[in-house]
């Protein structure tokens, strides 16, 4: 199932960039949870364009239709199938690129898979498949949250601008109000406006920037995630490197654990109100592939847009070198609208993670 995602709740995405709509199943969803149009539209509204001076200027509504599985208010444990329409497409921008590949992005690897491909606004390779995940993500939050478990990612880094060591540490799990209050998503002011600036000169100069998301999960229980393929971590992997224009993932102290030796970065287990705990969490939340109760914590890196205004080399579909100058609406930074696609794609890993741990171990008592 290559659209397809999760073992017990899961999603298929379908749609193009510039077909009539995009959409999503939901299956498996636990019955009687109480959503609304409007909760998954709060979501739709921090991933879709046009919503600041930092992002594409697309304008698309993207308002959510309830096709199925919701009756008056509730899930029904019924597949849900949610619908968003495209309503601004303008496939006359991608008449150049029916013939030319566009340098790193997707238009190559479709035409030597497939031998044909849709070209308006790159097709399903475009982030508009994004919609069907963050639709999903409203809902698999929502149930995360009924449980008390608060999830958000934030930007730390755009380019080489930074949050302070200091600030990230002190930040904790950042209210969704700190981190919306710039379109950049980034929680600590000073450094948000710096990100700005850097991606208004960038795309001034027709030109692209990328940037690293954190995402931190408080109040899992330990026992979430499997001892051997599906580790939490490697879903947490998986589910991230699938979003387009990922480039790196890291959990804990990732790639900078490797400058400690053992004895500096081993996590000390501790009781502490009644539970055990570790007195530091380099591990990140999840050792042996399980959740050990201790925030999760990973980082997400998003290369620089493909597409910039800028004349670049490339061949068509003959092997004609050829010059192709990027047109349509892009983002000149991806990152700040990934913020809340991260955050989906880790919700639906732990909604699924957290069913298939209760099926297994919590369904019958011996
Ligand atoms: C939120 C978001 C917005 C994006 N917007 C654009 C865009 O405007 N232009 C573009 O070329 N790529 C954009 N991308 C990235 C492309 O979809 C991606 O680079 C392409 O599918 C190729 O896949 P790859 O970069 O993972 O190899 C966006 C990605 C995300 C997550």
């Amino acid at each position: 199932m290559p659209n397809s995602f999760g073992k017990l709740f899961t999603i298929t995405t379908w749609g193009e960039s510039h077909g009539p709509g995009i959409g999503v199943v939901i299956d498996g969803c636990p019955p009687n949870l109480p959503i609304t149009a409007a909760e998954i539209q709060v979501e739709l509204d921090r991933r879709r364009p046009g919503q600041s001076d930092i992002v594409t200027p697309r304008k698309e509504a993207d308002a959510v239709e309830i096709l199925s599985g919701i009756h008056e208010g509730r899930t029904t444990g019924t597949p849900i199938a949610l619908f968003v329409r495209n309503t601004d497409a303008r496939p006359a921008a991608y008449d150049e690129m029916k013939d030319k590949f566009r340098p790193s992005h997707a238009d190559f690897t479709y035409q030597a898979k497939y031998g044909l491909r849709d070209p308006r606004g790159g097709g399903r390779s475009s982030a508009r498949e994004t919609i069907g995940r963050v639709a999903a993500g409203a809902i698999a939050a929502k149930i995360l949250a009924s449980q008390g478990v608060e999830l958000r990612a934030f930007i730390t880094r755009i380019h080489d601008i930074a949050m302070p060591a200091e600030a990230l540490a002190a930040v904790g799990i950042p209210a969704l109000a700190e981190v919306e209050a710039t379109p950049v998503r980034c929680p600590h002011p000073a450094t948000a406006a710096a990100m700005i600036e850097r991606i208004k000169s960038v795309r001034s100069q027709g030109d692209s920037v990328g940037g690293v998301i954190q995402c931190r999960v408080r109040g899992l229980p330990p026992g979430l995630g499997e001892p051997v393929f599906d580790r939490l971590e490697a879903d947490l992997a998986k589910a991230m490197l699938s979003l387009p224009a990922t480039k790196g993932f890291e959990i804990g102290s990732g790639f900078a654990g490797t400058l400690l030796r053992g004895s500096q970065h081993n996590d000390s287990f501790e009781m502490r109100d009644g539970r055990v705990r570790t007195t530091t969490n380099r591990s990140g939340g999840v050792q042996g592939g399980i959740s050990n109760g201790e925030d999760l914590v990973f980082n997400v890196a998003f290369k620089p847009t493909a597409t910039i205004l800028q004349t670049q080399q490339t061949v068509d579909s003959q092997g004609r070198p050829a010059e192709l100058m990027g047109k349509g609406r892009h983002d000149p930074c991806v990152v700040p609208r990934a913020v809340p696609i991260v955050e989906a794609m880790a919700a639906l890993v732990l909604i699924d993670h957290w069913m298939r741990h209760a099926a297994q171990n919590q369904t019958f008592k011996f």
